[in-house]
């Protein structure tokens, strides 16, 4: 029904809706589609998924087509040589998913995780960002405990797979605890501008040519300063980020 009424309303304006194939469509996280969203229904996906919520306290936050293009991104860079790392960690839902969904085996590459593991940095904000809602929802968030204190339980997760290093610490201070030499994935997920562009530019001359960064929040409603940020400092470097309707941000070495 729904359906039926969104495709009328779209196609009153001039626009054609094709491929309908999902019975319900995908809305969540944000996004609002009628395209094909099959990947949910694999069962290696499912599993990986699920396993990331375990590790994120049982908490399923629908970030399902996210995780996805985590999931993919990560497969690609496995290609190349070089260590995975995250900036800004939390429970570890969508690293979880990704050492799950490609059978991590620790062999000839570290997986570095770091985050302060005490909540964001409230003095890293800039002023356009706490003007757009960024550091009140930071801090909002840290009030309704939407972050994990407790390093070892997040330590306790990652110790079923070989080869993870837990870094606790605040970007860009502890990247310096990071010992890789060639990186060959990066997700940056710390919400906030400052370290994320501090984590880019530390690592992109350690990036394998064909290695993978991926921002989490680059296109997510709301981090508009922390894309334009990212965009100033991908063209320094030489360049673009790909924006994503997940709300995603992808760089390619
Ligand atoms: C949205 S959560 C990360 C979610 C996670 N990637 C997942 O898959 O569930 C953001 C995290 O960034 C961390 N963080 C924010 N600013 C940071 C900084 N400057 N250094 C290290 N961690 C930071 C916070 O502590 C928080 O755990």
């Amino acid at each position: 029904m729904l359906k039926r009424w969104v495709r009328q309303w779209l196609e009153s304006r001039g626009y054609a809706v094709f491929n309908t194939r999902s019975p319900v469509g995908y809305a969540q996280d944000g996004l609002f589609t009628f395209n094909n969203d099959h990947f949910r229904h694999d069962a290696p996906f499912r599993a990986a998924y699920e396993r990331g919520v375990r590790a994120n306290g049982g908490v399923d936050p629908g970030t399902e087509w996210r995780v996805h293009v985590a999931m993919w991104a990560a497969g690609v860079a496995l290609r190349v040589e070089g260590d995975f790392v995250e900036c800004g960690v939390n429970g570890g839902l969508t690293s979880t998913a990704i050492l799950e969904r490609h059978g991590w085996s620790g062999a000839g590459r570290r997986y570095w995780l770091v985050d302060t593991f005490g909540g964001p940095v409230l003095q890293q904000y800039t002023q356009a960002e706490a003007a757009g809602g960024r550091l009140a929802a930071a801090r909002d968030a840290l009030q309704r405990g939407a972050y994990v204190m407790d390093v070892e339980q997040v330590r306790a997760n990652f110790a079923a797979w070989a080869g993870v290093e837990v870094v606790q610490g605040a970007v860009p201070e502890a990247l310096k605890e990071v010992k890789a030499e060639r990186v060959a994935f990066l997700h940056l997920d710390m919400n906030c501008a400052y370290p994320e562009r501090a984590a880019l530019e530390h690592f992109w001359p350690k990036m394998s040519a064909g290695g993978v960064v991926l921002f989490d929040d680059y296109a997510y409603f709301g981090n508009e300063e922390l894309a334009r940020t990212i965009d100033e400092a991908a063209r320094g470097l030489g360049a673009e980020v790909l924006s994503l309707p997940t709300g995603q941000g992808l760089m390619l070495r």
